[in-house]
């Protein structure tokens, strides 16, 4: 199981089901449960959530095609690999070198919201957190993000929880976690949809949810859908191109692809539909923020019998899912160092885990002792979400679009996703060959050039 370098034999998924469930690992996590409810709360609702899903098929899905088969093709590290694909021309390899420093700032802020699924556990467990009165719910999120042991303690339990998946290996750990549980939390997430339609006011959590009101779109709210996007399905970073490195020739990349996309299209909406009726029910505020989904999901599992006990059951498979999507980001920096600077496997996840136990706990920290640290009127928290994923991940699915469009060009990208011709999909390959070659680059640059007003 040990790499000891650049051609050592890697490992790959053991079955076709394996790679799904795998990929499947890395795309559910903390972004649908969390992420998505809060940034749809606090950007308007269903606009929100209809410029996000154009995002997701127009760019994000193409991306995420083209780093798998680029991945498959290499079988190396992200930096290696488009080195590979392109040797001696432009530093297309910068593209993994950023994906790096995405993949730190990620899980700077990740490990943190992982440590607070922790730490909810706990807190269910105790029983001290089930409640609808919105006082309650709110009084202990609070009293945890703000308290500096309790906030560190709990990322630095995540880290070591994560050297020692690890440390496993790709194909055993993750897809022995993610294979089993995700049904369990989906069933979960169905039950919770149905209480809370059950709900007084499911109807105005409907509206917001799924009735745009077109004037809250602004340059801002479209940059962070196409931002949630990317984040969503992993790419823009290497990650998928880490995941395609494994992926085995007769993989169906592009409707393996697909498949990912719905299902975590569809465990958003479920968490959505689980938290909007609520909301609006006991008076939360949509625009919450990060707190959202924390302060909501209790009261929802008040008005249920045995609310505790599921509970439990759903931060315990919450935090499962979200390790899951951690190990995939560790994946990127993990191997970089192991390929690049020959480390055997173990150190490369221990030096990954330190540097992270060092940039993570200033984002475990921004809510007590260095709460009045900002940079461009962001805290520390908000601003490595804010440059990784308006800012790295757009951007790196800028140059992935580009590299397969003019770099590696057609016929290539044909091969690879019709397995060497074994596959019919010619017409699907020149689609999205089409939009990686001049709809996406263009689409993401004029997205964020508007989103961060310089046109
Ligand atoms: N997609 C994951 C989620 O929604 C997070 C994640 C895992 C990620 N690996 C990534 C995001 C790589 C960006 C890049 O929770």
């Amino acid at each position: 199981m040990e790499h000891t370098g650049q051609h050592a034999k890697r490992d790959g998924f053991s079955s076709g089901f394996g790679v799904l469930a795998a990929t499947l690992g890395s795309a559910v996590g903390l972004g649908n449960i969390w992420k998505f409810p809060y940034l749809t709360g606090a950007n308007g609702g269903a606009s929100f959530l209809l410029v996000y899903v154009i995002a997701t098929l127009l760019v994000a899905l193409p991306v995420m095609i083209a780093e798998i088969a680029l991945g498959r093709k290499a079988k190396a590290n992200p930096i290696t690999a488009l080195q590979t694909l392109a040797p001696g021309r432009l530093p297309w390899w910068l593209i993994g070198a950023s994906g790096m420093l995405a993949a730190f700032l990620i899980l700077s802020f990740y490990s943190e919201v992982v440590a607070w699924v922790f730490a909810y556990v706990a807190k269910s467990v105790a029983g001290s957190v089930l409640s609808s009165d919105r006082a309650v719910t709110e009084a202990a999120f609070g009293t945890l993000i703000s308290d500096p042991v309790q906030s560190l303690v709990w990322q630095w339990v995540v880290l070591l929880s994560m050297g020692g998946i690890l440390l496993l290996g790709v194909a055993k750990g993750i897809e022995a976690l993610t294979k089993k549980l995700m049904p369990l939390l989906f069933l979960l997430l169905v039950l919770l949809c149905a209480v809370s339609l059950s709900l007084e006011k499911a109807a105005d959590g409907l509206a917001f949810l799924f009735n745009p009101d077109f004037g809250k779109l602004t340059g801002g709210v479209v940059l962070t859908a196409l931002g949630l996007a990317f984040f969503k399905l992993s790419i823009g970073m290497g990650t998928m191109m880490t995941y395609g490195s494994y992926f085995r020739d007769d993989q169906d990349i592009p409707a393996t692809a697909m498949r990912v996309m719905s299902a975590d299209l569809c465990v958003s909406l479920l968490a959505g539909i689980a938290i909007f009726p609520a909301v609006f029910t006991f008076g939360f505020e949509p625009a919450a923020g990060p707190a959202l989904v924390f302060i909501t999901i209790p009261a929802v599992f008040a008005q249920i019998p045995m609310g505790q006990a599921l509970m439990v059951v759903f931060f315990v498979l919450t935090a499962i899912a979200a390790t899951g999507a951690t190990l995939s980001l560790m994946e990127v920096p993990v191997l970089i160092i192991q390929e690049r600077f020959g480390l055997p496997r173990r150190k490369a996840t221990g030096v990954t885990l330190g540097l992270l136990a060092l940039t993570g706990s200033t984002c475990a920290l921004t809510n007590s002792t260095l709460a009045g640290v900002t940079l461009f009127g962001m805290n520390l928290f908000d601003l490595f979400d804010f440059v990784s994923s308006n800012l790295l991940l757009p951007a790196g699915g800028i140059f992935i679009a580009l590299f397969v469009g003019w770099v590696w060009g057609l016929d290539s990208f044909r091969q690879a996703l019709s397995n060497e011709g074994r596959l019919r999909n010619d017409r699907l390959a020149y689609m999205v060959y089409f939009l990686l070659r001049f709809v996406s680059p263009l689409l993401i640059l004029v997205v964020m050039l508007k989103g961060l007003n310089l046109i």
